[in-house]
């Protein structure tokens, strides 16, 4: 049987937080540790620069995004792991597809829609701080994804709709030079969204975050300042609305949350409960934690991990844009073919 193609890119855009290890890291680790399928995990640090013009930053972001990975248990041996960066033919498959994404798909797009009505709202331009990389975002997604036949592309609720782009994108490319893309599908996890200190979902964007690798004290003072309501101890707790019973569950196993209902039922106390959450936590994130720390302490480690990965995707990539430039007229003039009649009409440049 054929072996699926499993896809996804990872923006530097912030210190990973719990909510992204729950998630994202930890599902898409466990699915690249199955066998039977070829698995391409990207920084996508072209898509960064959209929203970050920090050039310090980006690259503080990409260290720490791809320490985390490793250090989390992403094996380079079975997955691709490599910047987006560094594949020169995904920025011309990029141009390639821009050339024939309808306009009109892209103004539809939720990042950039969202910002026209909310500059509309404002009473200002509806352009204004829009640039052509936050409009062609999707386009470069496509890029990223057709480039390499996924079939599945494991993303959050916020980007199905861009999977669902690449998809009418590459359904417009193969129905003008043939068929050369798959159509890829978007995969939504069932891993739930975790809460963050605010009981919201944990977002860089709410400011609620708990990184994953900060020291345990500033993980203990965070579960600490989680605001619970004021039942005693002793007196039965609802553990179904609880922001502190669904960090638990995120990093307990099947027994410990059916234990833990019923301490709840049984009234557990939250200072207690606090205190078995910050055990529980530190219990999976001690080992990487130090993995982490060794990494940031050898960066140079992580660029050879890396630049191993660049090597082995750069030789497809090369070999497909070869496929996909042959498709569009960009071989050799070698290739040429004698003058076509009639003339064909040419569009408007
Ligand atoms: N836009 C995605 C995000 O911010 C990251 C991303 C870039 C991506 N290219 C991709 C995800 C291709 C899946 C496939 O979450």
């Amino acid at each position: 049987m054929e072996r699926k193609t499993i896809l996804t890119g990872i923006t530097p855009s912030g210190t990973p937080h719990l909510g992204n290890y729950i998630g994202m890291i930890k599902p898409a680790v466990a699915m690249s540790a199955e066998d039977g399928r070829k698995i391409f995990y990207f920084i996508s640090d072209l898509h960064a620069l959209v929203k970050c013009h920090n050039a310090e930053r980006v690259e503080r972001f990409t260290l720490e995004i791809a320490a985390a990975w490793l250090a989390l248990g992403l094996d380079p041996q079975r997955v691709l792991f490599y910047r987006q960066s560094r594949i020169p033919e995904i920025a011309e498959l990029h141009w390639i597809l821009s050339c024939v994404a309808p306009k009109g798909l892209l103004n539809r797009a939720h990042a950039y829609k969202a910002l026209r009505d909310q500059n509309t709202a404002g009473g200002v331009d509806a352009d204004t701080d829009v640039s052509l990389g936050l409009f062609a975002y999707p386009v470069l997604m496509a890029a990223d994804i057709l480039l390499f036949d996924a079939d599945y592309v494991p993303v959050g609720k916020d980007q199905i709709q861009h999977v669902e782009i690449a998809r009418d994108i590459a359904g417009s490319f193969n129905a003008r030079y043939g068929v050369h893309f798959r159509l890829p599908r978007a995969m939504v996890g069932d891993a739930q969204s975790l809460p963050g200190l605010d009981g919201r979902k944990m977002s860089k964007s709410y400011g609620n975050t708990i990184p994953i690798f900060g020291p345990v004290d500033e993980l203990r003072r965070s579960i600490r300042k989680i605001k619970t309501n004021s039942l005693p101890p002793g007196e039965p707790k609802d553990w179904q609305q609880c922001t502190l019973f669904e960090l638990y569950r995120g990093f307990a196993d099947a027994d410990e949350i059916a234990s833990m209902v019923r301490r709840y039922e049984a009234g557990i106390g939250w200072g207690e409960m606090k205190d078995i959450l910050v055990d529980t936590i530190e219990r999976h994130l001690a080992g990487p934690r130090s993995l982490y720390q060794g990494y940031l302490d050898h960066p140079q480690h992580i660029e050879a991990i890396l630049e191993q990965g660049e090597e082995r995707v750069r030789a497809i990539a090369h070999a497909r844009i070869q496929e996909i430039r042959r498709a569009v007229g960009l071989r050799s003039p070698a290739h040429a073919p004698a003058p076509h009649e009639p003339h064909e009409p040419q569009q408007q440049a």
